[in-house]
C-alpha cells in the first residue's frame, strides 16, 4: 500500500487536468465528439460487463470446488459441455453486435466528406514543426495558430503536413486524424457553442511534439465574418520608420501580415488578440491561464524572440542573436506585434 498511495496520488494530479472542458475528450463540447464519448462509454460498460461477470464466476467456482482437508478423491472429469459451449459463444456475438452496430454507423458518419458542400467552411490546415497554418481557400484568408470557425456550419477540414507526420486533434470538439506529408486526409467537425478549445498535435513528431498546441475559436456567425474582413484588409505596419524597415526585411522574409497568405512562417495577422504566442505562452492580458505565468502579450513576444529555441526547441525560427536585432529592435517589434490586434 505504501507503494501505491505516491502512484495513485500521481494518477489523480495527471487526471485532473483531464476536467478541463477546453481540453478534455470525456467531456464533449459538440456533436462529433459526443458521439465518439458515447461509443467509449458503450464500449466501456460492456467490457466492464464482461470483466465483473467472468471474475465473479471465477471466483465463485475457485470457493465452491476448491480442494477440501482430507479430501483425496479425483473429482469427476468432464469434457465438452454443449449448453456451455452455445452460451459462450452465444453471449460474445451478442456483446459484438451491440458494439459493433454503432461503431460502424457512427464511423461511416463521421466520415462524410462536406468539400463540396456550398454551405461548409472549407479550412486547409497544413502542420508544420511545431505550428498549425489554417487556410479558407474559400475566402482568400490563411492565419496560424488560432482557427477560427463560426457556429453552426459544417467546417471541413483538408488535412497535410509541410514536413514531417503530425496528427491534428481538439479533444472536447472531436478527432484525431493524421496529417501526412504528399497526401491529404479529410474530416469534419461542428462547433455548436461559442468558446475556445485547446488543440493538440497527436503524433510524436520531434522535441516540441508536446509543445504543438493551437486554439480553435467558435464565433457567431457575425463575428466570423468581421474577422474575414478585418484578415482581407491592407497590413498595419509598425508606425516606426526604423521598427518598420526592420520588421520588413528581418520577419517578413519568412512571416507575413494581412492579406499576403504566408511565406512559410506563420500569418501574423492580429497576433496581439491572440491567446498564446507560439501556441503555448498563455497571453495573460488577453485569456488567464491558471497553469501558466502572467505574462503579458508584449512580454510573452520579447520572450519568443528573444530565443525561440529556449521556449520550443527544434523550431525553425532563428534567435535574435542570429538575426541580429537590437534590444531596441526586438522591444519595437514586440510592441507593435502586440499593438496588432483585430476587431471581430
Ligand atoms: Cu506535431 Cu506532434
Amino acid at each position: 500500500m505504501k507503494r501505491i498511495l505516491p502512484l495513485l496520488a500521481g494518477m489523480a494530479l495527471l487526471l485532473s487536468a483531464c476536467g478541463r472542458s477546453d481540453l478534455s475528450a470525456l467531456d464533449p463540447q459538440g456533436p462529433i465528439a459526443q458521439r465518439q464519448y458515447d461509443l467509449m462509454k458503450i464500449s466501456i460498460s460492456i467490457m466492464t460487463l464482461v470483466v465483473v461477470v467472468v471474475f465473479a464466476i471465477c471466483i465463485y467456482v475457485l470457493i465452491k470446488f476448491r480442494r477440501r482437508k482430507g479430501d483425496k478423491t479425483i473429482p469427476k472429469q468432464v469434457e465438452g459441455n454443449h449448453k456451455l459451449e452455445i452460451i459462450w459463444t452465444v453471449v460474445p456475438l451478442i456483446l459484438l453486435l451491440i458494439l459493433g452496430v454503432p461503431t460502424i454507423q457512427s464511423v461511416f458518419g463521421m466520415a462524410k466528406d462536406y468539400s463540396k458542400d456550398k454551405d461548409a467552411i472549407q479550412v486547409k490546415v497544413t502542420s508544420h514543426l511545431y505550428w498549425w497554418e489554417f487556410e479558407y481557400p474559400q475566402l482568400g484568408v490563411t492565419t496560424a495558430q488560432e482557427l477560427v470557425v463560426p457556429t453552426g456550419k459544417k467546417i471541413s477540414f483538408e488535412l497535410v503536413s509541410a514536413d514531417v507526420k503530425h496528427s491534428f486533434w481538439i479533444p472536447s470538439i472531436g478527432g484525431k486524424m493524421d496529417t501526412n506529408p504528399g497526401m491529404s486526409n479529410r474530416m469534419y467537425l461542428e462547433f455548436p457553442k461559442e468558446g475556445v478549445y485547446r488543440g493538440k498535435c497527436a503524433e510524436l513528431c520531434g522535441p516540441s511534439h508536446a509543445l504543438m498546441d493551437f486554439k480553435a475559436k467558435s464565433v457567431s456567425p457575425a463575428s466570423f465574418d468581421k474577422w474575414v474582413a478585418a484578415m482581407k484588409a491592407p497590413a498595419v505596419m509598425p508606425a516606426d520608420a526604423h521598427i518598420a524597415e526592420t520588421f520588413r526585411s528581418k520577419c517578413l522574409a519568412c512571416h507575413a501580415v494581412g492579406d499576403q497568405g504566408t511565406n512559410g512562417a506563420p500569418n501574423l495577422t492580429g497576433i496581439g488578440g491572440r491567446q498564446t504566442v507560439a501556441g503555448i505562452l498563455y497571453n495573460s492580458d488577453v485569456v488567464k491561464d491558471p497553469q501558466s505565468e502572467d505574462k503579458t502579450v508584449e512580454e510573452n513576444l520579447k520572450t519568443w524572440i528573444t530565443n525561440p529555441q529556449k521556449v520550443k526547441p527544434g523550431n525553425q525560427m532563428p534567435s535574435a542573436a542570429d538575426n541580429q536585432l537590437t534590444q531596441d529592435e526586438i522591444d519595437g517589434i514586440a510592441k507593435y506585434l502586440a499593438g496588432y490586434k483585430l476587431d471581430y
